[in-house]
């Protein structure tokens, strides 16, 4: 089974959000993959009660590095835990990018997500930049070095590693997806150095430019254990095909 995990940004209305859940808890015949769905935290509340009594799960797109406390703003992994979600996307490269977050704060954040029973997606990737420069690995050992720096899991799907080139992300100019063969080996070295640090084998997502053409190159990969979804999930049709594949 793999993992499909549809990040809707912040691209969509209240209202679209409602909208596009009540297809996919329509037209989406999870089991067959895991499907995950997250909506913008004010979304969430409302999407929660239409995805019940489905087969597919609610995540957020970010949680604070603690349960409660003075950070103005900031969203509780315990409320979006007592909300019903069960995934959270950690260190999104748009987080990275124009939230300057860093790997040492991803890493708090993924503390206390666990702590409160989220299953965190971390996400790494580099730049074009890094990749023509061939520093790639380096730059991908260093951000899973710093962000699990002294993680503790129980069991293997306790965390998500999401791998996505910043470069092959849709919105960015001139973005073009990875090749599946490369990717496939991108994946396999990022399991063995997450294998190292967890002493767990976790599951590698793939994300950047994937849609209902290119998707199924990619889940015929081995070490690529399923996909992170931008664009390609905010149209039902293209991401209900995906979930099918
Ligand atoms: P994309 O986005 O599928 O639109 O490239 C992926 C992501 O940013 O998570």
């Amino acid at each position: 089974m793999k993992t499909i995990i549809a990040n809707w940004k912040m691209q969509l209305s209240l209202k679209d959000s409602l909208e596009l859940a009540k297809q996919s808890a329509k037209k989406i015949k999870a089991g067959k993959n895991n499907v995950v769905l997250c909506p913008d935290f004010l979304s969430l509340p409302f999407v929660g009660p239409i995805l019940k009594g489905t087969n597919i799960s609610l995540g957020a797109q970010d949680s604070a590095t603690a349960d409660r406390g003075a950070l103005t703003g900031e969203v509780s992994p315990l409320n979006l835990k007592a909300l019903g979600v069960k995934y959270v996307i950690l260190g999104h490269s748009e987080r990275r990018e124009h939230l300057h977050e860093n790997s040492a704060l991803i890493n708090l954040k993924i503390k206390a997500a666990l702590a409160n029973g989220l299953v965190p997606v971390l996400c790494i990737g580099e730049k074009m930049t890094v990749r023509q420069a061939g520093e790639t690995g380096e730059l991908l050992s260093q951000e899973l070095t710093i962000a699990l720096k002294g993680i503790k899991i129980k069991k293997a799907s306790d965390l998500i590693v999401a791998y996505e080139p910043i470069w092959a992300i849709s919105t960015n100019k001139k973005a073009r997806p990875l090749g599946a063969v490369e990717a496939d080996a991108i994946h396999g070295f990022i399991k063995a150095k997450a294998k190292k640090i967890l002493k767990q084998s976790v599951a590698v997502l793939y994300g950047g430019s994937t849609n209902s053409v290119n998707a199924s190159e990619f889940l015929a990969q081995e070490n690529v254990d399923g996909l992170l979804i931008g664009n390609a999930s905010l149209t039902i049709k293209d991401f209900s095909s995906i979930c099918s594949l």
